[in-house]
């Protein structure tokens, strides 16, 4: 079967009417930024179904403008922790007390093109998510994380810092993990880490979700590249959109007003000891010691100086020297390193995906070039997985995955458009 037949198929299955969950068993609700990236491969098909997914990801918003990371959507009991862990949430649909990194209006701006007024009815929800991540999530104009599973990278070695400063809540509810019965335990985080986890969803519950407090006072606080740059990013793009559908220049003012704030903060995140962009802990000041596959978003984010931004192709071509297929989210160079495991080695679709769009546009073709080919070369050895081993290609963790099909298929039909045009 060809593979964009594969991948329409993942879509289909996968498919929930209104949303796509990631995929089945593992990860059975809405997840915020897996929703976006699937719009994107929907689009290529389907423009009117993409658009009913970022409609039903809004629809979870709570009232203070945050979009949280899951939204529990059925009463599916395979996953943990479900609605009932994370307890009463605002939001007109149960969901997690966490957020994910925003590529919101990077996508729906391209999915948008010439098309105001579906900019028009979601400006407004996507401009309170920013302001609520420069708000509760903001120290300095540093965006900062709260919970592993905010940055979407969760058992990166980038968080050990963090981890290792917090104890695991001496009355800690037993609980069960569901996660290690849809997928081989090597590849998933280990138990202690779990259980700092749920520490922090303890912790976030027992506050009553005030987010402010939950950044202030919580157990874990990094500042983490990937919501940064992401962030930065996006505040780019919602400017542009800001632009084209008339806002008053108050909400423009603000907009570029983050987006400075942001470019001046980029520098806390440069640690000078590897000469690279890395998490921080905010509260210690230590940086995380190696290079991840979030590392090189400062191209996407159109931040960082000349020097930083030529270090960082060079720690690009250091790596692409160690690996088979490119971007391992975790630095082959550090003992961390597991090729298999989650987010310590394996390489991810998404990651790549924005990644290789910030060095095109910078003007870096080939370097795109080889994050394209990472990922595209591993799916045609393994197929549709949620993550893939660097070394060998082999897939990872759950296979028929939502976001890799999705952004098989938006590369393809770029590929298509291109050879037409
Ligand atoms: C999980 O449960 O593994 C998720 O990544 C949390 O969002």
């Amino acid at each position: 079967m060809s593979l964009k037949k594969q991948a329409l198929d993942i879509l289909a299955l996968n498919d929930r009417g209104t949303y796509t969950i990631p995929t089945q068993g593992l990860y059975p609700h809405q997840w915020n930024w897996d929703s976006v990236f699937i719009a994107l491969g929907i689009a290529t098909y389907d423009s009117d179904r993409a658009w009913t997914e970022i409609l039903s990801l809004l629809e979870g918003q709570w009232p203070d403008g945050m979009i949280p990371s899951i939204i529990f959507r059925s009463d599916e009991p395979g996953y943990f922790p479900g609605p009932d862990r994370w307890g009463d949430t605002p939001g007109a649909i149960a969901s997690t007390g966490v957020s994910q990194p925003p590529v919101l209006a990077t996508i729906v701006r391209q999915l948008t093109v010439g098309d105001q007024q579906r900019r028009k009815d979601v400006f407004d929800q996507m401009f309170a998510w920013h302001a609520w991540f420069h708000d509760k999530r903001g120290i300095d104009g540093l965006i900062t994380n709260v919970h592993p599973w905010e940055t979407g990278r969760d058992n990166c070695p980038e968080w050990d810092i963090g981890l290792d400063r917090m104890d695991v809540a001496p009355d800690l509810a037993p609980y069960t993990r569901q996660d290690n019965k849809h997928s081989d335990p090597r590849f998933r985080p280990t138990e202690l880490q779990y259980d700092k986890y749920i520490s922090i969803v303890q912790f976030g519950e027992s506050i009553g979700w005030d987010q402010r407090r939950l950044t202030d006072e919580g157990p874990f606080l990094m500042g983490d590249p990937n919501l940064h740059f992401i962030l930065l990013r996006a505040n780019r793009d919602l400017l542009a959109m800001a632009k084209d559908i008339g806002k008053p220049p108050t909400v423009i003012a603000q907009i570029e007003a983050w987006i400075e704030a942001g470019l001046k903060a980029a520098d806390r995140l440069w640690n000078p000891e590897l000469e690279a962009f890395t998490a921080i802990d905010v509260r210690s000041g230590t940086f995380s010691p190696g290079f991840s596959n979030c590392s090189g978003l400062c191209f996407y984010a159109d931040a960082g100086s000349v020097e930083q931004r030529s270090k960082t192709l060079a720690h690009l071509d250091r790596i692409n020297a160690d690996v088979n297929y490119m971007l391992p989210s975790w630095d082959p160079n550090d003992d961390a390193f597991e090729p298999q495991r989650y987010w310590c080695g394996p390489l991810w679709a998404q990651m790549n995906y924005l990644t290789s769009m910030g060095l095109r546009e910078q003007g870096y073709a080939a370097h795109a070039m080889e994050l394209r080919c990472g990922l595209i070369d591993a799916i045609e050895k393994s197929g549709f997985w949620e993550c893939f081993d660097p070394m060998t290609g082999e897939g990872c963790v759950s296979r028929n995955f939502s976001w890799t099909a999705a952004i098989w298929l938006a590369w393809d039909n770029e590929t298509q458009q291109q050879g037409a045009a």
